[in-house]
């Protein structure tokens, strides 16, 4: 599904230069390599500030405990993404209020959005699911009249633009704060966890500087009680080796799912992922909608190819959101998508030759 030694094959030299640095100047805490990341993220976000933090969930856990969330107080979110957008939710005091997707793009639906929209509603997550953004304008136009904040969970979608009014709009511009994944896997993957959150608001930028170090923006002092989120300056220092490398690796993973969804066109009953025509994927994954799925699974599986399930159970179904209320039903087009998905492999990486395996096993099966 992912060969992270083939990467490794192509920066290692930059990489472990980078990382040394780190090493000789023993500054292995809040270093000079964090600052530049951090700037770096934003400018590629097209915001004013980057922090960052430990993960991806405390990217978002830190944006969402800036809201000092009552009880009751509700966060729009799309079920079918992974763990950490609703568990964040919980886990800062709030109360998610799962909503439907779009059966195309799988991203939130900003009507479904719209028609759970209460006097308790506090903050929309949007996921820009697999890579590709969601629809940041109808979202934004939803939220801002009401005093609603936008966080974006763009884990998956560093470097996904948007055409908006004849703009390109990126990941992280257009939400109130975004947060980002470098867990390994991702498109810009760190040597461990790592994660980082931006906005464009000078207020958000010095509160989520305080929640990351205690609650303090001078040691020994603190203003609130925050908690130990710092980005490893190790990490950041790899992810700034690798960075130059992103786009390419961007466009490599879109050059392999052009391939992929040519070759499958003529298997009646694989679907390809649609892209949005206002978007440009990254395609953190590449993902299908296959009838029989689980035999397809199986088979693949048989045959040594790398694949995987990105959901199989939406949130709502989740046993530790059952108080909420969910049943079987609830929210149909999430659970039909988790019956029906699969992720084939896409990094950049990929050979002609590898791609070709995957399109035969995935007709063999079929014939
Ligand atoms: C959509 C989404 N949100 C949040 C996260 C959490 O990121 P992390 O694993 O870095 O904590 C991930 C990734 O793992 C993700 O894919």
């Amino acid at each position: 599904m992912l060969d992270l030694v083939a990467q490794y094959a192509t920066i290692k030299d930059d990489v472990l230069a980078a990382m040394m640095k780190v090493v000789e100047a023993q500054q292995f805490i809040m270093g000079p390599a964090i600052p530049e990341l951090e700037t770096a993220v934003a400018q590629l976000s097209h915001a004013k500030h980057g922090i960052g933090c430990a993960s991806g969930t405390d990217a978002l856990l830190l944006p969402l405990k800036a809201l000092n969330l009552k009880p009751g107080d509700e966060v729009i979110t799309t079920p079918f993404t992974f763990f950490a957008t609703a568990g964040t939710i919980h886990n800062a005091g709030g109360t998610p209020v799962f909503v439907d997707i779009l059966p195309d793009t799988f991203n939130i639906d900003p009507a479904a959005v719209k028609r759970a929209i209460t006097p308790r509603t506090r903050a929309i997550v949007p996921v820009h699911l697999y890579g590709q953004m969601a629809d940041m304008l109808e979202l934004m136009q939803i939220a801002r009249p009401l005093g609603v904040k936008v966080i974006e969970d763009a884990a998956q979608a560093i470097g996904a633009r948007r055409k908006i009014d004849g703009e390109w709009r990126v990941a992280g511009e257009l939400g109130w704060v975004t947060g980002y994944s470098f867990f390994p896997s991702k498109n810009l993957g760190a040597w461990g966890d790592a994660g980082m959150m931006v906005t464009s608001d000078d207020a958000a930028a010095d509160r989520l500087k305080k929640l990351r170090l205690h609650g303090g923006a001078k040691q020994y002092h603190h203003e609130e009680v925050g908690t130990n989120s710092r980005l490893d300056t190790l990490q950041a220092a790899i992810l700034l080796a690798k960075l130059p490398h992103l786009a390419h690796w961007s466009a490599k993973r879109r050059e392999h799912a052009g391939y992929y969804s040519k070759a499958l066109g003529d298997v009646p009953q694989v679907t390809p992922p649609p892209v949005d025509p206002a978007n440009e994927h990254i395609f953190h994954q590449y993902t299908v909608r296959a009838e029989r799925r689980d035999g397809l699974q199986a088979h693949l599986k048989k045959e040594g190819i790398g694949h995987a399930v990105y959901y199989p159970i939406p949130l709502h179904r989740q046993p530790c959101f059952a108080d909420l209320g969910y049943k079987e039903g609830s929210l149909p087009v999430s659970e039909q998508a988790s019956r029906e998905v699969l992720s084939l492999p896409i990094y950049p990486e990929l050979t002609r030759s590898q791609l070709d395996r995957v399109i035969d096993a995935i007709r063999g099966f079929y014939r």
